[in-house]
């Protein structure tokens, strides 16, 4: 597999950093998820703002333009042994010759990049919905920016597979923040509710094609924050991400989510979603082809 680290194209295998690098030592940097269909990096744009921003946000200078990653990012595409695929990309703050937190000068950020094969919702994900837990948000408080800082994140997520579960919905004062992977959306009476991008979570790429959609298609949402019980009361639920697209949420915290004869279902507006979602990137995909 061939992946890209500090200027050289190699395979996986031969990628080599230091255990000076800050990435390794303080989980300083940060990174981006890109999908990638047919060899298309689908809102490759959108996720290299959210690169700056990301960046920006833990002031480290971005070490290649637009045009410079797009470059890389094609040419790791084209490498690759599979045309569905993840893109990720990492940018540290580089290996100083010690160990000391306070940003070193003279050193130049670690950039690595590697691609594998998407991973997709199985067939009886799509079918059933997926299982969810909740638990208390415990990161810090720029959950906005896409640092590699995921410890809470990782221990987070495990709560969900020790139950058996696949995603960790996250409470914060009572109130929805995002899954531990994922961006989270509440179907109450038939109004789409997201919760609103502040420190608090990350503007999901996947989030923002969403509301587009809501809003092209004329289906009733809000973006205002989303109550404990708004969520717990929920008609219908479904989690958004770069790898899983729109997949819906069926039991959370093991009761059926949703009321009467669709509890514990995939609900219809979840369901309108995924397939104006499906409609839209094949559409994408198409433009980018021709
Ligand atoms: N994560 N919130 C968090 C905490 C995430 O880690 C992710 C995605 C999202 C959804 O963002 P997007 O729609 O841009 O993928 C929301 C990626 C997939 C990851 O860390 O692997």
């Amino acid at each position: 597999m061939t992946a890209y680290l500090n200027g050289r194209f190699l395979p996986l295998s031969e990628a080599r950093i230091s255990p000076l690098d800050r990435g390794f030592l303080f989980a300083d940097g940060a990174y981006e998820v890109i999908p990638v269909y047919s060899r298309y990096p689908f809102r490759i744009d959108e996720h290299l703002r959210r690169l700056q921003a990301s960046l920006d946000g833990i002031r480290l200078a971005n070490p290649h333009t637009p045009e410079q990653w797009r470059a890389i990012i094609l040419r790791i595409i084209a490498a690759a042994q599979f045309d569905d695929q993840t893109l990720y990309i990492q940018v540290t703050r580089g290996a100083d010759s010690k160990r000391d937190t306070p940003f070193p000068s003279g050193v130049a950020p670690t950039v690595f990049l590697f691609t594998a094969p998407l991973i997709s919702p199985t067939a009886e994900q799509r079918a059933s919905g997926i299982a969810a837990i909740t638990a208390e948000d415990i990161r810090w408080g720029r959950c906005d920016l896409k640092t590699v800082s995921l410890l809470a994140n990782v221990l987070t997520r495990q709560l969900a597979v020790d139950a058996g579960c696949i995603e960790t919905i996250m409470l914060r004062d009572g109130f929805l923040t995002e899954g531990s992977a994922s961006n989270i959306f509440v179907v109450s009476d038939g109004l789409i509710l997201a919760p609103p991008k502040d420190q608090r979570m990350l503007a999901g790429i996947t989030y923002d094609v969403v509301l587009e959609l809501a809003a092209k298609h004329g289906a009733a949402y809000a973006v205002r924050p989303v109550s404990e019980a708004e969520l717990r009361s929920a008609d219908e639920l479904w989690m958004t991400s770069s790898n899983k697209e729109v997949l819906a949420i069926t039991t959370l915290d093991g009761q059926p989510v949703g009321h009467g004869a669709l509890a514990g279902k995939p609900g219809p507006v979840t369901r309108q979603m995924h397939a104006w979602y499906c409609a839209f990137r094949d559409e994408v995909m198409r433009h980018a082809g021709s």
